[in-house]
């Protein structure tokens, strides 16, 4: 087995008070993550999903335990550290409304990240970014609000992907969209990671909608990981009383039946590529 990715060991965050007191947010959590592979953390609301991504990113703090990128430390780094590792960890949120800059056109969007780094200003990677994630290729001159829920999150995807980075943390990538938008999204995530090789820190309340898209899933229960296996062991034979619990919330467990839903979805679709709205 190669060197993960990413790896997080005996993970906790603690919000708030001194030595001891406080509230413990994640409790001794484990994982790795390899190139290439969905990992799909899943549990309810305030299970501390976020937490966990946010801590990767930076952004949490790191009460005991390790987070290493490529054999690396990368908790509690320094800034310029960070500056350095944060173009190989990117992040795709749930609602595509508010993560974008509605004063800025989709060129400047994308380009941002590159100029930010000293990449150049690539307008020809513009193009290939929106290629990649199946937007118009006048897409650029056009400002957020233009385009529809879908197509903001394939905005959102090109802006992560604009500077190759090994992994994405997808948090509830699709939560926001309606079930057609959300079966065509989920797809275009799934070819980019077959071209990229790009790995995914995959973040839902949904095991049906993680059972998709996962090599492996861990359920997180009150900050700590109930079980963690193969998707398709854990989604249909899950171990844990939790577990179970979310497999009833789900809407459809079954991955056949599932991917049955799906193309039908995908049949009634075809509107949704050519709706960006505001064209003279
Ligand atoms: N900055 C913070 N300060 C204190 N508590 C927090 C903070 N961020 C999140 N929490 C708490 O951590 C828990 C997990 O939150 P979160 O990671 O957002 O869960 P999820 O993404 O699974 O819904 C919640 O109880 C939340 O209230
Ligand atoms: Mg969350």
């Amino acid at each position: 087995m190669p060197e993960p990715v990413l790896k997080v060991d005996n993970l906790v965050v603690r919000y708030g008070g001194r030595k001891g007191a406080g509230t413990t947010v994640i409790d001794d959590v484990s994982f790795d993550l390899h190139a290439g592979e969905t990992l799909s953390l899943v549990g309810e609301s305030g299970s501390g999903k976020t937490t966990i991504g946010r801590a990767v990113l930076g952004l949490a703090p790191v009460t005991a335990g390790s987070i290493t990128f490529r054999g690396e430390t990368i908790s509690n780094i320094s800034r310029a550290r960070r500056r350095k590792v944060a173009r190989e960890i990117q992040v795709i949120f749930q609602d595509p409304y508010s993560s974008l800059n509605p004063s800025m056109q989709v060129e400047d969007i994308l380009v941002e990240p590159l100029v930010a780094t000293g990449s150049g200003s690539g307008r020809t990677r513009v193009r290939e970014l929106l290629d990649a994630v199946g937007l118009p290729a006048d897409s650029g001159g056009r400002y957020p609000r233009e385009f529809s829920g879908g197509q903001r999150q394939r905005i959102a995807i090109a802006r992560a992907l604009a500077l190759d980075p090994s992994v994405i943390i997808c948090d509830e990538p699709t939560s926001a969209l309606d079930v057609t938008t959300q079966a065509r999204v989920l797809t275009l995530l799934q070819d980019i990671q077959r071209q990229t090789g790009v790995a995914y820190l995959f973040i839902s309340h949904d095991l049906g909608v993680v059972n998709e898209v996962s090599d492996r899933i861990a359920v997180l229960h009150q900050g700590r990981i109930a079980e963690i296996g193969k998707a398709h062991d854990v989604a249909t034979n899950p171990q844990h009383p939790y577990t179970r619990r979310l497999q009833m919330a789900a809407p459809v467990a079954d991955p056949k039946k599932q991917r049955i839903r799906r193309a039908k979805r995908l049949q009634l679709d075809t509107a949704e590529l050519s709706d960006v709205k505001g064209n003279p």
